[in-house]
């Protein structure tokens, strides 16, 4: 059964789009993560988006199940009324797509970008019939981004997305929401100014007034990239997902750890596992207030019926 209350991409981004700003897609990774990050938008009455995906479930050790119990838990102690998206971040499995929503899911990506454009056409298209069944909306994604962290994507090598390519995507495969690579990563840059192809996200704008767009690689990206990126004629990018810094921000906080799965972050010493927790709340705090300027937004939304 659906997370009660919770907001599909289709509810969620369009005010963001038509408003200059973006909402914030927080992979939270460990179960305990999710409680900060749902505090921080709480705190700042923010929309928020809640994710993980299909890697990071298998890496951290999660299921779909958990990691809507925890956002469940967290709703609940925090008595949250802020507009809040379950989503699935990269996935490229059917049964995993079939397990997030029938845990409740809101929102799912199906990542078949590493496919022939007429198989991320038929794969995607696929998805879309299956979960608009259920009431859930989609994201798909066009082109490839690099990675240093070699979490969601393998390559080195950026495939930036064809504005026209992207009009039939959208056609062919009736997705809510498109992931576009303009030249952000997934992971830390190794340059401190990444290079953003905004003549490229202004042309797939154009060509796609209604779609709302999402920026994968948001960590490590500087705030005015981020401010011109949701500021574009028509609206810029309306979702904007972080990893990186989150994780790093805990794991810098409990004195450099390294990366470990849910339950062995659970089984840490619990002042130390409430300081990193803090960092994550201080980092999504940041990313919410300075970065997707979202904060005061979810007021403007309907109130959810939990
Ligand atoms: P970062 O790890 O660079 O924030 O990227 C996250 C992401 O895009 C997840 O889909």
């Amino acid at each position: 059964m659906k997370l009660p209350g919770a907001l599909t991409l289709t509810e969620l981004l369009p005010p963001a789009q038509r408003e200059g700003y973006a909402v914030a897609a927080f992979s939270a990774r460990y179960r305990a993560c999710v409680r900060p990050v749902l505090q921080a938008a709480v705190e700042l009455r923010s929309p928020v988006i809640i994710e993980i995906s299909q890697r990071e479930l298998g890496w951290f050790g999660l299921t779909p199940r958990d990691f809507r119990e925890a956002v469940e838990e967290a709703a609940r102690e925090l008595r949250s009324d802020v507009p809040l998206c379950l989503h699935l971040d990269h996935t490229w499995e059917f049964g995993v797509i079939h397990s997030a929503v029938e845990a409740g899911f809101s929102s799912v990506m199906i990542d078949a970008s590493a496919q022939p454009f007429d198989e991320n056409v038929r794969q995607t298209r696929e998805v879309v019939e299956y979960a608009h069944a259920h009431g859930v909306s989609v994201e798909a994604e066009l082109g490839k981004l690099t990675t240093t962290d070699k979490m969601e994507t393998e390559g080195d090598e950026a495939l930036y997305t064809v504005p026209e390519e992207a009009l039939e995507f959208v056609e062919r495969t009736g997705c809510d929401v498109l992931a576009v690579s303009i030249g952000t990563a997934h992971g830390v840059y190794p340059v401190k100014n990444p290079k953003i192809d905004f003549e490229r996200l202004a042309a797939i704008r154009r060509l796609l007034p209604e779609t709302p767009l999402v920026l994968h690689g948001g960590s490590g990206l500087p705030a005015e990239t981020v401010h011109r990126a949701t500021l574009l004629p028509g609206g810029g990018i309306s979702k904007m997902n972080v990893a990186t810094d989150l994780e790093n921000a805990l794991l810098a906080a409990m004195g450099g750890l390294s990366r470990m799965t849910s339950a062995q972050l659970d089984a840490q010493d619990p002042d130390l596992l409430a300081r990193g927790l803090d960092a994550v709340r201080a980092e999504a705090r940041d990313k919410i207030q300075n970065f997707v300027r979202s904060a005061g937004r979810a007021d403007t939304f309907p109130l959810p019926t939990r």
